[in-house]
C-alpha cells in the first residue's frame, strides 16, 4: 500500500489529518522530533527538518508528503530544503499548507514566505497541491485564559475573517492526498462564512453559557501581552497577519471545502460547541 508522510503530525492541524487519512484506510507515516511519541494508528518517524539526513530516510519509500513546517523564522528555508529532498527521494505528491492570501509582496511576512515555498513547489517537476487555508479558529485556544476570564482581545475592530476549523481542513487534506484530479491545483480553504471577532465572542458566550465580549486592542497593547511568551519576530509577524485581517483582506468565503469533502465547513458555533462548552 502506498505511503503518506505527514510532518507537523503532532500540531494543531497533523494531529486532525492522522485520523482522516487513517479512516480512508491509507499508510501513514507521522514525523515528529520527539522519539518518545506514539501516534495511534501511524509508523512514527522522528526527524527534524533541520536535520537532512533524517528526513531523507523518514522520506525512504514514500509516495505522497504533506508538508506542513512549524511557525519558525527560517520557515521557507525548511520547507524549501524538505521539498528538494521529497523530489530527490522520488516522492510522487507533495501537498503543502501554505495560508491564505499568500503572496510575494504581501505586508504579512509570513504570507510572503509561504509564496516564497509556494514558488518552489510549483518548479520542483513532481505533482502537488497547494492549500491556503484562512485564519484557524483553533488559535482562539491560544487565548483560551482570557476567555475563561470573560473576553477576547486583539486588533482586529468589526473586520471579518472566514476563519476555519482545523477539522475541515484536515478533511480537505486527506481529499487531496488520496484522490485524483489535484495536481498543479491551489485551494483556498474558508469557513462557511465570514465573522467578526464580536461574533465569535457571542458564539463563544452561547457555548460557555456566560458572557464573553471582544475588546478591539491596539497593536501595542497586543503585543504587549504576547510579550515573554513569544519571540519578538513572530509577535510582529502576528500584528502584521492581524493587520491583514483588519484592512478587511481575509474575509472571501470559498467553497473549496464542502467540494472536496461533500460536506459543508464546520461554523464558529460548531466550534465553539466543541472546544468551549460549560461540561
Ligand atoms: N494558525 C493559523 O491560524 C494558521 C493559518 C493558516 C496557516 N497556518 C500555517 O500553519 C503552519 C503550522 O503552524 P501552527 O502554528 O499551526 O503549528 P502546528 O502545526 O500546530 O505545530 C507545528 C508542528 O511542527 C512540528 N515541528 C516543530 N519544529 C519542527 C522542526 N524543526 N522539524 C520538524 N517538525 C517540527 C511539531 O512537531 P513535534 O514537536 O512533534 O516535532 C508540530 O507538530 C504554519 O506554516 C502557519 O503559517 C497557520
Amino acid at each position: 500500500m502506498d505511503t503518506i508522510l505527514v510532518t507537523g503530525a503532532t500540531g494543531t492541524l497533523g494531529s486532525a489529518l492522522i485520523p482522516a487519512l487513517l479512516t480512508r484506510g491509507v499508510a501513514v507515516r507521522a514525523m515528529t522530533r520527539d522519539p518518545g511519541r506514539i501516534i495511534p494508528g501511524a509508523e512514527t518517524v522522528v526527524a527534524d527538518l533541520r536535520d537532512p539526513d533524517a528526513v531523507g530516510a523518514a522520506l525512504k519509500g514514500v509516495d505522497a508528503v504533506f508538508l506542513n513546517s512549524p511557525s519558525a523564522s527560517d520557515a521557507a528555508s525548511l520547507q524549501i530544503g524538505f521539498a528538494d529532498l521529497a523530489r530527490d527521494a522520488g516522492v510522487n505528491r507533495l501537498v503543502l499548507l501554505s495560508q491564505y492570501a499568500a503572496r510575494g509582496d504581501s505586508p504579512v511576512r509570513f504570507l510572503r514566505w509561504h509564496a516564497e515555498v509556494e514558488a518552489h513547489v510549483r518548479s520542483l517537476g513532481i505533482e502537488y497541491t497547494v492549500l491556503r487555508p484562512n485564519l484557524y479558529l483553533q488559535a482562539l485556544l491560544a487565548f483560551s485564559g482570557t476567555i475563561e476570564q470573560g473576553f477576547l482581545a486583539a486588533p482586529i475592530g468589526d473586520a471579518a475573517v472566514s476563519a476555519i476549523d482545523t477539522r475541515d481542513i484536515a478533511d480537505a487534506a486527506a481529499a487531496v492526498l488520496t484522490g485524483t484530479g489535484h495536481a498543479g491545483r491551489t485551494y483556498t480553504l474558508t469557513g462557511p462564512r465570514a465573522v467578526t471577532h464580536a461574533q465569535i465572542a457571542q458564539a463563544l458566550s452561547e457555548a460557555m453559557g456566560r458572557t464573553v465580549t471582544f475588546h478591539d486592542t491596539s497593536a501595542d497593547q497586543f503585543a504587549a501581552a504576547l510579550a515573554g511568551l513569544l519571540p519578538p519576530w513572530q509577535i510582529d509577524g502576528l500584528i502584521e497577519d492581524y493587520a491583514h485581517y483588519a484592512r478587511g483582506e481575509a474575509a472571501e468565503v470559498h467553497m473549496a471545502v464542502a467540494e472536496l469533502t461533500g460536506k459543508p465547513a464546520r461554523d464558529v458555533t460548531e466550534f465553539a460547541r466543541d472546544h468551549f462548552s460549560a461540561q
